[in-house]
């Protein structure tokens, strides 16, 4: 059909014909909202980078979490920073490391709210690299081990879900292997699967302290030219045992998230990291764009791509706007 018979505007002439065939629709059913928890009490430090999110000491984090799930948001993802940073990460699986300290808590005042877990050295380790260094490099192999110990101590201490963003090669079949030994066979993996070395990720490190205090993370995370590697990673974590998969960045990666979804039909998550949330925010501070607008385009857009669970630090924000009808 072409123009004159076709003609697409008459579709887009109101409201209620644009609501009545609008393919993709945003909920909060999808929506995970990150947060990042301190040692101590009373402590709410804003993160100068990601205004409205905050290090938050566990009696405020509770507090925070409790607020989400009355919002109706279903899942938080949570990241830790330890007292104590040392070369093998060991906070990390600590008994009362800061994030087993964190669950025990949330388990208990919040219950039904899901917590995932990020299991990752970076946050623990004093050279902020997410895995072991042996010679000035990181070591595969020797990593696995910690990464195991440190998703089985957080499952121990309440995680619902427990997500490896470190990108060694091999720790999905470690995790599920030592979950299952430990009668944890019902606890599913969600795997940063295809997750890029991306400048997009500069907030974060200011908001978990992880900054690699020499060279980079490009001899673990993809390289942003590929797009096959990430179908063979996504593979990979998969055969390893990975139940929900994980593209990141998302709102640059799109490509990436359409042909994972279409390439394994499974639950694919996409990560809206923290630099993609401050440019919308400095650019509304700027006056030059509409924060809400984008927001809510940008959400839009990842999902229509293919994405079934979005993680951003928008999930509040958003929500607030859907449940006002506003979406
Ligand atoms: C830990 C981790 C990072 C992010 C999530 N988990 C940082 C990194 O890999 O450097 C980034 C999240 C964000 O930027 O919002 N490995």
């Amino acid at each position: 059909m072409y123009f004159p018979d076709y003609r697409p505007r008459r579709l887009r002439k109101n409201k209620d014909f644009r609501r009545m065939i609008r393919e993709t629709q945003l909920s909060t059913d999808h929506l995970v909202m990150p947060l990042f928890t301190v040692h101590g009490k009373g402590i709410k430090k804003e993160i100068g980078s990601m205004p409205g999110n905050y290090q938050l000491s566990v009696d405020y984090l509770v507090g925070k979490a409790k607020e989400i799930f009355n919002l109706g948001i279903p899942a938080v993802l949570l990241f830790g920073i330890p007292e104590k940073k040392d070369e093998f990460g060991s906070e990390g699986y600590a008994e009362n490391g800061i994030i087993q300290t964190a669950l025990r808590s949330l388990k208990e005042a919040v219950p039904d709210l899901m917590v995932i877990t990020d299991v990752c050295l970076c946050e623990y380790t004093s050279h902020g690299h997410c895995g072991i260094v042996v010679d000035g490099e990181v070591d595969n192999d020797s990593t696995l081990e910690v990464l195991a110990n440190m998703a089985l101590s957080h499952v121990e201490a309440g995680a619902d879900m427990v997500a490896p963003s470190d990108m060694m090669d091999g720790r999905v079949a470690e995790i599920r292997k030592i979950l299952d030994e430990n009668a944890y066979d019902n606890i599913p993996i969600m795997s940063y699967a295809a997750k890029y070395a991306s400048g997009f990720y500069g907030p974060f490190r200011e908001a978990a302290e992880s900054a690699p205090q020499f060279g980079d993370r490009r001899s673990y995370q993809m390289d942003p030219g590929n797009s096959d590697e990430a179908i063979r990673e996504v593979r990979l974590d998969i055969e390893e045992g990975a139940d929900i998969v994980m593209i990141k960045p998302a709102g640059h990666y799109l490509d990436i998230i359409l042909r994972v979804k279409q390439e394994f039909q499974m639950p694919v998550a996409a990560y809206q990291v923290s630099g993609e949330f401050a440019m919308i925010k400095a650019a509304e501070k700027l006056g030059w764009i509409d924060g809400e607008r984008l927001m809510m385009e940008s959400l839009l857009s990842i999902k229509r791509a293919g994405a079934d669970i979005i993680i951003t630090y928008f999930a509040e924000e958003a929500t607030k706007i859907l449940n006002a009808g506003r979406g």
